[in-house]
């Protein structure tokens, strides 16, 4: 019955200001939100016979899972998650970033959404190095001048737009009414936010509203954002005009000006979404449609596919199937580095690397060759903790969408829009600010991807969707800087090859080669000592994940939020990866 009055509430739209009724039901929903958006602990995935939506944070989940049963398909629903995680997980959900959504809608039609953010046209090749060429620390990372033009909200209201069933106003709803009624603080949130209060205490307004001047939120207490619920309410009723031309950009461009930031009113006005060709490869009878360039996600994952796809892969996480998919890693990350950036500027041989020609000739060096390899120049890789974010949706129809977005680093470069009370990213660090040097992930890039105005930094989010046989089998995808494409890789070939189950393989121990620095990390609780001293005396330099210095997690790899369908019943079953707080639901 409460369930049925949330559900009219959504079917009817916008609740209306000042209306007491649609007021009483707004917090009814936050309550039944809250309540069925208890963690699920069960090692078995969720099933579900219509659809499903998996996120990192539960009340995002709840939210897609209402707007789908409200009448809305895969792309309202993940454009309802999209927004509610702005105001859920501000670690990284957000309105103040951009990603990649890979739609593929029921009848087999596919498109690439691409929101990724922009350098601003005043950002020029040389901006973060010092008078003597170095790199100015922190420059790329904190502050207003690490931001690039956001493209999220153009990106979720273009695609609501022109895949979706309802109104934009009415996919906003949940994420409106958690941000104006609140939600109580999960413990990983609490915890984040004390992770990085200092990068928050740099900026008056992201002090305020995110440490509360001090006092942190301690798990349980209201967390209310009455000024992100104003900005997107302003969105919902005017569209991403008021976003780019309006009052928010307005303050965007303040909040740049205060803080020496170059994001200008022209950049907002000519940011644009880039409707690409999903990328499409092959491997044993499946097809994988994934990320085209800006990202390197999709390149390298087809390449590492094309190299394994013959091969013998042994057992999971045996000696054999390690040293294999490390090869292949390795080679397919130094590629990433020469060659990858935005294909709008510089020219990506995507053909030549994704061919299966050139995967014979790598398979051919990997096995003539003795494992490991000359160490190279690069900063020791670390694990990443979840600062960027992944959902999948799968509706009742079949659509399907795989959304991977993100501020870059937790809580982005710290600066909140003042007056509009969200978050700005960090991207132009994705840049290589100085080729050849490596960024926040220990990534070493080239010259493909070096700094240029209006520029698209180069991605690792690799937003996936498996399809047999024209049928949807698999939704994936997960953040983790430059472990994202290893992560996505990993829990594709433990459901394909190893005909895992989805939770099976979004909880299997992994592990992450990126070529330089020339390591093998392994997450430390899941390889037994035996294989990791195989893997030593073959030549490899192990290391165990280690956990990023600023956060809790413990140096895990990746957290993949999965679907995956059964063709034959119909039936979907999520899994969101247990490394995170996130939440399966279906109906
Ligand atoms: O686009 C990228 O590849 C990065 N900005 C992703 C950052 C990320 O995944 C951070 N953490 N988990």
């Amino acid at each position: 019955m409460a369930l049925q009055i949330v559900r009219d509430e959504l079917v009817r739209g916008e609740a209306k200001e000042g209306d007491v009724h649609s007021r009483h039901t707004r917090k009814l929903l936050v309550i039944l939100l809250c309540f069925f958006a208890l963690p699920a602990r069960s090692f078995e995935p969720v099933a579900a016979k219509h659809g499903m939506v998996v996120s990192a944070e539960p009340l995002a989940s709840e939210a897609g899972l209402q707007i789908l049963k409200a009448g809305g398909n895969a792309v309202d629903a993940a454009v309802a998650v999209g927004f509610a995680l702005a105001v859920t997980h501000p670690v990284a959900g957000n309105i103040g970033g951009g990603g990649f959504m890979l739609i593929r809608l029921a009848d087999g039609k596919s498109v690439f959404v691409d929101y990724r953010e922009k350098a601003p046209t005043a950002a020029s090749r040389n901006m973060y190095l010092d008078a003597a060429g170095e790199l100015k620390p922190e420059a790329s990372t904190v502050g207003a001048l690490a931001a690039g033009v956001p493209g999220t909200v153009a990106g979720l209201a273009l695609a609501q737009q022109r895949y979706g069933n309802l109104g934009l106003a009415r996919v906003m709803l949940p994420a409106i009414v958690l941000a104006e009624e609140g939600f109580p603080a999960s413990y990983p949130f609490s915890e984040s936010l004390r992770a990085d209060r200092d990068l928050l205490d740099k900026f008056e307004a992201s002090r305020r509203i995110f440490l509360r001047n001090g006092q942190l939120y301690e798990p349980g207490q209201i967390f209310k954002q009455p000024e992100l619920a104003n900005t997107l309410r302003q969105i919902a009723r005017e569209g991403p005009k008021a976003f780019y031309h309006g009052a928010i950009g307005a303050a965007i461009v303040a909040t740049m000006q205060k803080y020496h930031g170059l994001i200008t009113v022209a950049d907002l006005g000519h940011y644009e979404v880039k409707l690409r060709e999903p990328l499409v490869g092959h491997f044993r009878g499946f097809t994988v449609l994934t990320a085209p360039p800006p990202s390197s996600g999709g390149v390298a994952l087809v390449e590492m596919l094309n190299v394994l796809e013959p091969l013998d892969l042994g057992t999971p996480n045996s000696y054999q199937s390690i040293h294999l998919i490390a090869e292949a890693m390795r080679r397919a990350y130094a590629d990433r580095a020469a060659y990858l950036g935005d294909s709008d500027f510089v020219s990506v041989p995507v053909a030549g690397l994704t061919s299966p020609d050139y995967a014979a000739q790598l398979r051919h060096e990997i096995l003539q060759a003795k494992a490991g390899s000359p160490v190279g120049a690069g900063r020791p890789a670390r694990t990443e903790p979840a600062q960027t974010t992944h959902f999948s949706v799968v509706d009742e129809q079949g659509n399907a969408v795989s959304n991977t977005y993100t501020l870059n680093g937790g809580y982005g470069s710290g600066v909140t829009v003042e007056g509009a009370g969200f978050l700005l990213n960090n991207e132009m660090d994705d840049f290589a600010a100085k080729p050849g040097t490596p960024n926040m992930f220990g990534l070493v890039q080239g010259e493909a991807n070096a700094i240029a105005p209006d520029k698209r930094p180069l991605s690792s989010m690799t937003p996936t969707i498996v399809v047999k046989d024209d049928k949807l089998r698999l939704v994936l995808g997960s953040p983790g800087g430059g472990t994202i494409i290893n992560t996505v890789l990993q829990v594709l070939l433990d459901v394909l090859v190893y005909k895992m189950d989805v939770r099976e393989a979004v909880t299997s121990p992994r592990f992450h080669h990126q070529w330089m620095p020339d390591e093998l990390v392994l997450e430390g609780w899941g390889f037994s000592a035996d294989t990791i001293d195989k893997l030593n005396a073959a030549g490899y330099k192990t290391a165990a994940s280690r956990p990023d210095e600023r956060s809790a997690a413990r140096g895990h790899i990746g957290e993949c939020q999965a679907i995956e369908t059964d063709s034959n019943t119909g039936w979907r079953f999520g899994a969101a990866d247990p490394r995170g707080d996130g939440k399966a639901v279906g109906y």
